[in-house]
């Protein structure tokens, strides 16, 4: 049985819905993990989805994709611009991983214009709310056929 997705999702994401929904819309978390298992479905992928609101918390998840995971799809959240130890864990994975963030990081204030997850990436998708989550599935299941 082929290794499943580690689908990661940094600190306040659980607030999806309500917070700030002029920024990163009305859908939730579960929405979002819903519309994860239905890409992985679709592109015969197994999906772990999971949230965490603490940085330690979320090296620990990284640290098992290691040995659980064939993927990781990331939204590390505000850890993105500021974790060094997110980044060295997704190295240290050695597996394939795509950056995403429901909004346009780029159009946003300077301090979310770095992202250290992005050194680890093959591909980062920003400003596209929730279907970003199925864009980053749709290219790890194209990265899995071409190592594979
Ligand atoms: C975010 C963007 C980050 O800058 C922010 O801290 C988040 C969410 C996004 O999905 O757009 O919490 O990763």
């Amino acid at each position: 049985m082929a290794k499943p997705v580690l689908v990661l999702n940094g600190p306040n994401l659980n607030l999806l819905g309500t917070r700030q929904p002029e920024i990163y819309g009305s859908t939730t978390l579960e929405d979002v993990r819903k519309l994860c298992e239905i890409a992985g479905q679709r592109l015969d992928l197994g999906i772990r989805f999971e949230q965490h609101n603490s940085e330690g918390e979320m090296v620990t998840a990284i640290q098992s994709a290691r040995e659980n995971a064939s993927a990781i799809v990331i939204n590390a959240a505000a850890y993105t611009h500021t974790s060094i130890a997110i980044l060295d864990s997704l190295l240290a994975s050695e597996l394939p991983v795509v950056e995403v963030h429901l909004s346009n990081i780029h159009r946003r204030e300077e301090f979310r214009k770095n992202s250290y997850v992005s050194q680890a990436a093959t591909g980062v998708i920003c400003g596209f709310g929730a279907k970003g989550y199925e864009m980053a599935l749709d290219a790890v299941a194209d990265l899995l056929k071409t190592q594979s």
